[in-house]
């Protein structure tokens, strides 16, 4: 029942909705207890021979006129109860989204993706479905069921109805005790779903990998046992649910012989008439739906409640990265000042960067080399509050980057990460994501800097191509380059490419830095990456080795140094001839 204190924000919002629907369940109830009073009349007048034509003819029209108005009110009652509960879905997953949005990193290497997916369906799910199903059948098992009691009582007889009912607390003792054991089993098949979902995602993410270590075979069995027992969960639930109704019939049946033989008796007595019996019995019919809507009840206000207490955890759950709400919200512009004396991820005991200390004036460019695993990727993190719990500065304009408000930060950002991410619509969407107003000259002039508009021709739909999965299959220099024109198009203040141009040939990839030098006079870059020869005309060169910087400079300088970047970047020219004398 707590579940309703705790939705009590919600009842009040919708109290007008949920008013009404009780309200129009109440009438409706008592509408209801007149077809049975009035069948046991006409069986009455039967008996006695007084019934006339036209006495019938009225008795008729008030039952068809009954049905009409259960017809309505049924109606009534529906669009305002289940019209609630779908708000309050609506509402609770909005709620839900807008929360993960909010999480940081360390959130979401605390939960896996599976067990959101199943809060965010299932348990959305079961929460709706307190507001919903949970409101009705309890105002309607409660209300109908207790007119009806009080109509057997009045219209036939006190003693008749408490026989009669004997049978009933056991139905609830049964219940209850039913209820637990399909609480427990909900939760495993809950926990199994889970497992699923995981599952799923993970192939699907590493079906790669899967298929070149020829993992298939065992994969898939993986996956068929995980399901196995997921449906052997959902049968425990489903075996708990069918259980009820055999026992609902049970304690029907008894009181239905009671009633017989004790209504029989106070016939013959002359205590009631055979109509009153008949209308007695018809009242019984009417209880059996408010016993299976009281077992129902409690599932379903069960499952919500575990539901809501597992969503509350989560929305509970706060980021690290606090947000400044009176923070600057302009978009960051100016110099960056970079000061971090360590930093280690959060639950890792590695260094990940030691004194990393650089400067990158407004307009200028700056170039970060070094081996896969050295901290380059990490270095940009940072500069994008990905992790706050660092010691050291990061500033941006002199103020702290934490002095900003999220959106004003990261709106002056356009970040290109190595493992680029196209959505599922057309290429001319995914470029103009940022600005969906962009014209269609100004996605063309931006695809053309970022050297793929050729290729976009040459798809089938051009322009109108869809990626992803319905879509073209791209190469991964065109999907890089595609992802260079989508941050391109905003102009962001700072432009990060992270490793973005790995698989776009030298070529190209100079092409491409040629545009930007042009088009981003005056704006500030960063160019993380493993080639050299990409940062050439960077103002200045950093080189990261285990999260250290070991050398610094520009080009020239780096070259003069003889060091790691020099080795390096006389080692990559050679490949780059010898793989170019090979063509
Ligand atoms: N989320 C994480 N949790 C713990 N360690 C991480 C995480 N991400 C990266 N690392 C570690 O930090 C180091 C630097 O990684 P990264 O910045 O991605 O390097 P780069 O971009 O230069 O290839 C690596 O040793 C990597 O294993
Ligand atoms: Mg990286």
């Amino acid at each position: 029942m707590s579940i309703f204190r705790k939705l009590a924000w919600f009842f009040k919002e919708e109290k007008k909705s949920y008013f009404i629907g009780v309200f129009t369940l109440v009438i409706l109830a008592l509408i209801q207890l007149f077809p049975p009073k009035i069948i046991g009349i006409i069986v009455d007048s039967v008996a006695d021979k007084t019934l006339t034509a036209k006495s019938l003819a009225s008795w008729l029209s008030i039952l068809i006129l009954s049905a009409v108005l259960v017809y309505c009110l049924r109606y009534v009652w529906r669009k305002h109860i289940w019209g609630g509960a779908a708000r309050l879905e609506k509402l609770m997953r909005k709620k839900l989204f807008h929360h993960f949005t909010q999480m940081d990193q360390n959130f979401y290497q605390k939960y896996r993706t599976g067990d959101l997916m199943a809060h965010a369906t299932n348990d959305i799910n079961a929460i709706q479905n307190v507001a919903g199903a949970g409101v009705l059948t309890f105002a309607d098992a409660f209300i109908s069921g207790v007119t009806t009691v009080i109509a057997m009582i009045i219209f036939v007889d006190p003693r008749l109805t408490l026989i009669a009912l004997l049978p009933f607390p056991l139905l609830a003792y049964f219940s209850s005790k039913l209820g637990d054991k399909m609480h427990e089993a909900f939760k495993d098949s809950q926990a199994a779903f889970s497992k699923i979902n995981d599952k799923t995602q993970e192939s699907i993410t590493g079906i790669k990998v899967i298929k070149t270590f020829g993992q298939e075979k065992e994969d898939i069995e993986d996956f068929q046992k995980n399901i196995d027992y997921s449906i052997r969960m959902n049968n425990k639930v489903n075996n708990l649910d069918a259980m009820f109704d055999p026992l609902i019939t049970l304690v029907i049946g008894m009181s239905y012989v009671i009633s017989i033989i004790l209504g029989g008796y106070l016939i013959v007595q002359g205590e009631i008439s055979i109509g009153q019996l008949v209308t007695f019995f018809n009242y019984i019919g009417m209880l059996v739906w408010p016993m299976f809507a009281i077992g129902r009840f409690f599932n379903v206000i069960q499952r919500g409640n575990a539901s809501y207490d597992r969503v509350y955890g989560l929305m509970q759950e706060k980021s690290h990265i606090k947000e400044m709400k009176t923070g600057i919200k302009t978009p960051a512009k100016g110099d960056i000042d970079y000061q971090i004396s360590t930093f280690k991820y959060p639950g890792s005991e590695e260094q990940v960067l030691k004194d990393v200390h650089f400067s990158l004036k407004e307009g200028n460019t700056l170039g970060i080399v070094g081996k896969t695993g050295a901290g380059k990727t990490t270095i940009l993190k940072l500069l994008m509050r990905e992790y706050d719990d660092y010691e050291g500065n990061i500033s941006i304009n002199s103020q702290r980057i934490q002095e900003y408000t999220l959106d004003g930060l990261l709106h002056s950002i356009g970040y290109v990460p190595q493992d680029h991410f196209l959505f599922s619509m057309t290429v001319r969407d995914n470029i103009r994501f940022g600005m969906p107003e962009a014209s269609e000259e100004k996605v063309e002039q931006i695809a053309e800097e970022a050297v793929v508009h050729q290729d976009i021709l040459g798809f089938s739909e051009g322009y109108d191509t869809m990626v992803g999965e319905r879509g073209v299959s791209l190469s991964g220099g065109q999907k890089q380059r595609i992802s260079i024109a989508r941050a391109l198009l905003v102009q962001p203040e700072l432009l990060i490419l992270d490793d973005a141009l790995s698989a776009v040939d030298a070529k190209t990839e100079e092409a491409i830095l040629n545009n930007l030098r042009e088009e981003r006079d005056n704006k500030t870059t960063i160019i993380s990456t493993h080639r050299l020869s990409s940062v050439k005309h960077a103002n200045e060169i950093i080189v990261v080795d285990e999260g250290n910087i070991i050398e610094r400079g520009n080009h020239d300088e780096l070259i003069a140094l003889n060091g790691w970047y020099k080795k390096m970047f006389d080692y990559q020219q050679l490949e780059q001839k010898i793989e170019g004398g090979a063509r």
